[in-house]
């Protein structure tokens, strides 16, 4: 299987390139026996960039410079790329989005809804999908990782999401026919779950609808975004009703001064180093007087058996 669905408009990146051998080249086929080789993909997941707001624009140099550094496979960006999602707002953010140098999976969140009724109520994602993508929730698919974008925003709320039926609907049809040595990640904007150690966080209403069907589905990870602090748990350490422990990662803000917590007035983003037998997840922090995001103490966890049957 070689899908791949590339939800950008830029030129510069056209597409899936599937290298074919040229007339009369010779193939090298590995030995029969022998075990397949598994490459490590990388995920940059950034969140909350906030065009608009402050000082944005001066942290996205030294943010690019990181995320080439690290040449991953797919950067997700889980939303809150405007401060008011105004049109101006949304042109800046596909400026960074075309200055990536990776495909993307780019959500909107709930900044990025206009708050003029009927842009609000009628067409929310008008400005998102005229700058930023071709839909809504859009994906990257290849041989061994999975990506899948969806959408929590809601026109009747400010700041709180929803994990609608036709959200997940769209996540099973793009997961339903994966290998099982897939790995398979959930960009959305808003959190599952409450925050660990924070009573007053609220998660996406139907947040227990999501999470069984990304326990069904064989998820491995859920980005999200939206509390401007960085969190990595197993969902079992926060929902007890789900079986399988995929990891949740909560991005912390990007670019903005809005940081939150343990994050206050500091800027972040993850990585997920995707092994056979391992994911590793590791946190990068900007530090004014380098002028640049430094990678924090790596964090290992296990790589999950993925749904269906063994392949022989
Ligand atoms: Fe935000
Ligand atoms: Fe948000």
């Amino acid at each position: 299987m070689a899908v791949v669905a590339f939800p950008h408009r830029s030129p510069r990146r056209p597409g899936a390139l599937r290298v074919l051998p040229a007339a009369g080249a010779t193939i090298a086929h590995p030995p029969p026996m022998s075990r397949p080789r598994h490459r490590t993909r990388r995920i940059v997941h950034v969140s909350d960039v906030h065009f608009g707001s402050p000082g944005v624009t001066e942290r996205t140099v030294p943010l690019l410079a990181a995320i080439s550094d690290l040449a991953p496979s797919v950067v997700a960006v889980s939303g809150d790329l405007t401060r008011r999602a105004h049109p101006e707002q949304f042109r800046e953010a596909r400026r960074f989005l075309d200055a990536l140098p990776s495909p993307y999976v780019v959500v909107p969140g709930n900044h990025d809804v206009p708050f003029a009724p009927w842009l609000r109520f009628h067409r929310r994602h008008a400005r998102f999908l005229a700058h930023v993508a071709d839909e809504a929730a859009p994906c990257f698919i290849d041989d061994d990782l999975a990506v899948s974008g969806m959408d929590t925003t809601r026109g009747f709320a400010i700041d709180g999401g929803r994990a609608r039926r036709g959200a997940l609907a769209l996540v099973e049809e793009r997961f339903a026919a994966l290998p099982r040595t897939a790995f398979r990640v959930v960009v959305a904007h808003h959190p599952f779950t409450k925050q660990p150690g924070r009573r007053s966080s609220l998660a996406v209403q139907k947040a227990r609808r999501a999470l069984g069907v990304f326990d069904r589905l064989g998820v491995d990870a859920v980005l999200t975004g939206h509390r401007h602090e960085t969190v990595v748990v197993p969902v079992t350490h926060v929902a007890r009703e789900v079986e399988r422990p995929f990891l949740l990662v909560q991005a912390g803000t990007a670019t903005t001064y809005r940081g939150r917590c343990t994050e206050r007035g500091r800027n972040s983003f993850v990585t997920l180093d995707v092994g056979r037998d391992d994911v590793v997840v590791v946190r990068h922090v900007y530090d004014p007087a380098e002028d640049a995001f430094v990678a924090e103490r790596p964090q290992h966890f296990p790589r999950l058996p993925g749904p269906g049957p063994d392949v022989a």
